[in-house]
């Protein structure tokens, strides 16, 4: 069976981006592959933090990704700070890669650009994903468009790591959705649909009442056509809307296009809506009874140790390789 790693950043609340980035692919992917899947915490403090807030969103996401549909009995889930090799690995990689190339992530650039005082970790950010993903002697990383330049790098610095040490790493591809790759802002549709836009009716958190996710949708921006057509440059937010329910229900766009034919705009969001929320609601209810039990913490704590036993040794194989320590077995 073929190895998944993906990872979610607990810092704020899921947007329906994520959701079809990420999550949508992973419950999808789930019975065909050894799935790995992780709370990026070490990721979220990059950028500042309340300490209260992050321990309720690491939570908060352990429940969705349960909610979404992950199995336990299929896939891994862990939290990445309780598998000490995340951090021991992102160090190595970091002496691995560039400072040049990190600063060319745009990421960093967007994100260091917009704070007053950035964190280091901000730009070594991409060596720990790097790590996270070479750990697990991944093959496929499922991920939206956006994390594309990170699994470049990733890819590159696993080369250069066996190319220089020994050839100990797996390199692995990108997977992207069909439809959703990139989810744009409800407000202004050029733009990715982002968890800190501080516009919040530019995004669909998970978690929104379905009424409000309603009228966001309802209210979304689009152009003065009138023809509902799939046109990602001259129509953005028509062909945004358009994406996000393929994505949702599995139809094609031409198929979408068509059922559309002669609706206007106002009949065509109400069915975009309509998609959403009812994907949603399931999600909703199945997340308050998780969020509730305590079947979160013994789930994460057989998924650290599985983990853990996984990484450990590839952490083993990495040290041995650069000449780190004593040469163990
Ligand atoms: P994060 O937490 O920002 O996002 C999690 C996942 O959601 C996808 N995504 C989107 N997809 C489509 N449209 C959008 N508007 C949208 N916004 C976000 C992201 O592409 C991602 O797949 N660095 C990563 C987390 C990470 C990781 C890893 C991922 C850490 N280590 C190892 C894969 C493998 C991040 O910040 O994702």
């Amino acid at each position: 069976m073929k190895r998944i790693f993906s990872g979610v950043q607990p810092s704020g609340t899921v947007t329906l981006g994520n959701y079809i980035g990420a999550f949508k692919q992973f419950t999808e992917l789930q019975d065909e592959y050894d799935c790995i899947f992780c709370i990026v915490d070490q990721h979220a403090i990059t950028m500042p933090q309340d300490r209260l807030e992050l321990r309720k969103n690491i939570k908060s996401l352990a429940a969705l990704y349960l909610a979404v549909g992950i199995d336990p009995n299929k896939a891994t889930l862990f939290i990445q700070s309780e598998v000490p090799a995340h951090a021991q690995a992102g160090w190595m990689m970091q002496c691995v890669a560039t400072i040049g190339e990190l600063e060319r992530m745009t990421q960093y650039k967007d994100k260091s650009t917009k704070s007053v005082t950035v964190s280091a970790g901000l730009l070594t950010y991409p060596p720990l994903m790097a790590a996270d993903i070479l750990l697990y002697g991944t093959e496929i990383v499922p991920v939206g468009d956006d994390q594309k330049q990170h699994i470049e790098l990733t890819r590159d610095l696993a080369e250069r790591f066996n190319r220089k040490f020994n050839d100990v790493l797996t390199i692995p591809d990108i997977r992207l959705p069909k439809n959703g790759a990139r989810v744009m802002s409800l407000q202004d549709p050029t733009k990715k649909m982002s968890k800190s836009d501080p516009n919040k009716k530019a995004i669909i958190t998970l978690l929104d009442d379905l009424k409000t996710i309603e009228k966001k949708i309802k209210s979304a921006v689009t152009d003065s056509d009138g023809v509902v057509a799939f046109d990602p440059v001259n129509k953005p937010g028509v062909s945004n809307l358009l994406s996000i329910e393929a994505a949702l229900t599995d139809a094609t766009i031409d198929e979408l296009v068509a059922k559309y034919d002669g609706i206007g705009y106002g009949d065509f969001k109400a069915s975009v809506a309509k998609a959403v929320t009812e994907h949603l609601a399931p999600i909703q209810s199945r997340y308050a009874e998780l969020i509730a039990s305590d079947e979160l913490d013994r789930i994460l704590d057989e998924g650290a140790e599985k983990a853990d036993a996984i990484a450990s040794r590839t952490l083993k194989k990495m040290e041995n390789a650069m000449g780190l320590g004593r040469k163990r077995k």
